[in-house]
């Protein structure tokens, strides 16, 4: 891995970063995560010193400003996903990234190639038979864009379940794909129940039943919170959230795709900035480094250069070891704690090992969102209820009719044991018995 390099700052050191996290017990990471000094402090320097556009002008500045952006796409490449800057697309969120490779599992990529503009070849040749794979579990972000690619193509939409628990099986994958899957998605880490599937062997199982079907790994609860290796996964998309996890900017994200894949790709944006050539006749798109064939028009430059800084603060100075092992520690925590309540209902795998840093659940008595609401009004605990953008789970679970979905508590580095105990004695409270 790119980040063994870690000065592992304190828990009281992060929390000197994040000034609002002292004032309320905030457990809404999973929503989004705040953006510590450092991170803002790059920010700053960019608007303060240096604020030009990138990839443009010839003058110092601008010559600046573009070395920083492509020094972000280093950082947040090596060190949240372990690849190469020329496969890390930057993207707005995990939404576009999924539309992005949506557009061009569904459109021909077109270009000058050796003289003649014309359709290259279609990044995945769909046939009648054909099918999707995805999981009931995903986010809408991964569930939308594919059921619509399926219904515009008129071929298979498939959906795995996972355990009781919440667990995503190598042998469901096995199972449902066969020769005629040619695309399978699905997230790493559960947002509304926490599951750290075990991806690594579901890729392996999908490649096994068929090597040329494309893997898309929504890792938005992902980078940030533990080690991502996309090389070692064995996927050939994995998307992220800047705001989830590596405690970057809203409006950042990232799309790993492998190089010839990328070449291969229809981009669904046009304009300034990804071209070698342009004519009356015809448009010829950089190839020196794939990934910037996706940054048509201006960036969001400060964002990214936001984002670079904070892939070096959880990477390097915190360490993504330690936050996964901290946020385990109190994910633990707070199930021990309440689990044994008579009125509660938890929504998480009851194998420790899967478990990451979110404890879902509901209290008999109560819809989510009032609970919720309570837990803000009178405890100063910020939590996040409802369906969490995964209503199909929310039906799978039960959930939705009687309680309005789960509450959800995510954890980051951050956060505490004495919150943990304040988190458990409010629901011992509010436990209506
Ligand atoms: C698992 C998962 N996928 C996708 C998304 C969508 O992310 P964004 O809103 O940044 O596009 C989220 C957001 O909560 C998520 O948790």
């Amino acid at each position: 891995m790119a980040n063994i390099y870690t000065n592992n700052l304190s828990v009281e050191a992060v929390r000197e970063h994040i000034p609002f996290i002292n004032e309320c017990i905030y457990v809404d990471n999973g929503s989004t995560t705040p953006v510590p000094i450092p991170v803002m402090e790059a920010m700053n320097e960019y608007f303060l010193k240096y604020c030009t556009n990138v990839g443009r002008g010839g003058y110092d500045l601008a010559v600046e400003a573009t070395k920083n952006f492509d020094l972000a796409r280093e950082y947040a490449s090596k060190l949240l996903l372990n690849c190469k800057m020329e496969e890390l697309i930057f993207t707005r969120n995990l939404t576009q990234t999924s539309n992005i490779v949506a557009y061009a599992l569904e459109n021909r990529p077109l270009e000058r190639i050796n003289g003649t503009f014309d359709y290259g070849k279609p990044l995945v040749k769909w046939e009648k038979n054909d099918k999707i794979v995805t999981t009931i579990m995903e986010h809408h972000a991964n569930f939308m864009p594919w059921m619509r690619l399926a219904k515009n193509l008129g071929i298979k939409f498939n959906i795995i379940e996972p355990t009781p628990d919440g667990i995503l099986m190598p042998e469901a994958f096995s199972e449902a794909v066969d020769e005629n899957t040619k695309f399978v998605a699905f997230q790493h880490v559960s947002n509304s129940m926490g599951t750290i599937h075990p991806i690594k062997e579901i890729i392996k199982a999908i490649k096994e039943k068929n090597p040329s079907a494309l893997v898309y790994i929504d890792g938005s609860q992902g980078p940030g919170h533990l080690p991502v290796d996309v090389y070692d996964l064995g996927c050939d998309f994995y998307g992220f959230s800047g705001h989830k996890g590596p405690l970057g900017p809203p409006g950042t994200g990232g799309l790993f795709a492998k190089k010839d894949i990328i070449m291969k790709m229809a981009v669904m944006e046009l304009g300034g900035g990804i071209v070698s050539d342009v004519t009356i006749n015809d448009w010829e798109l950089i190839s020196d480094v794939p990934s910037k064939r996706f940054d048509a028009g201006t960036p969001n430059i400060v964002g990214f250069i936001g984002l670079g800084r904070a892939a070096k603060y959880v990477a390097q100075e915190i360490g993504l070891q330690a936050i996964k092992e901290r946020e385990h520690l109190l994910t633990k925590q707070l199930i021990d704690g309440i689990q044994n309540l008579e009125n509660i209902h938890l929504y998480v795998p009851e194998d420790p090992d899967y478990i990451g840093g979110t404890v879902t659940f509901n209290v008999d008595g109560w819809k989510c969102s009032e609970l919720s609401l309570k837990l803000a009004k009178d405890w100063n605990i910020l939590t996040r209820a409802g369906h969490h953008c995964t209503i199909p789970l929310m039906r799978f679970l039960n959930v939705l009719d009687k309680y309005g979905g789960h509450i959800r508590v995510t954890f980051h580095y951050f956060n505490t044991e004495e919150e943990v105990d304040t988190i458990i004695k409010a629901l011992k409270a509010l436990n209506k018995g």
